[in-house]
């Protein structure tokens, strides 16, 4: 009988780490070239305050690829999700996405329309582009997010 709750204990913590682990990073997929990244906000900063609930959404400027700047998004679950901003369409440090007014886990390009969804790894989900937004690796510890590569 212990040998089997033990067991069910084993095999939840085996999948909660697996869970835990799983993140949008995937540099197989990239098409936005690499470039290093070392961001560190406070949280807490006026500029930023936006990131303290959940689906909250901030663009951190002259960051990533041609400096098109970071989306950061606060999911649901209370991660952060961070993209570079670079529209994977068409690849340019002049087409860069900006926070979709009309959905707020999306974000948009202004130059040819397609959309990508923030809560689902940058995912493009309408338009020409078929790459996700490159992301990025994040870490929190309250209030400051460390993002890099
Ligand atoms: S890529 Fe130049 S427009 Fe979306």
């Amino acid at each position: 009988m212990i040998c089997k709750s033990l067991s069910k204990v084993l095999t939840f913590c085996i999948l909660a780490t697996a869970a835990a682990c799983v993140s949008c990073f995937n540099e197989d997929d990239d098409v936005v070239p690499w470039v290093e990244v070392k961001v560190d906000i406070n949280t807490l900063d006026a500029k930023y305050i936006d990131l303290q609930n959940p689906t909250g959404r901030v663009i951190i400027k002259n960051e990533g690829y041609g400096g098109n700047g970071i989306i950061v998004y606060h999911t649901f679950d209370n991660n952060f999700n961070a993209f570079d901003c670079t529209c994977t369409y068409e690849v340019s440090d002049t087409c860069a996405v900006v926070l979709d007014e009309g959905n707020i886990a999306g974000a948009v390009c202004p130059v040819c329309g397609s959309k990508f969804e923030l809560i689902n790894c940058g995912m493009p989900t309408s338009g020409k582009a078929r790459h996700s937004l490159k992301s990025y690796r994040v870490s929190y510890n309250e209030p400051y997010l460390h993002i890099f590569n």
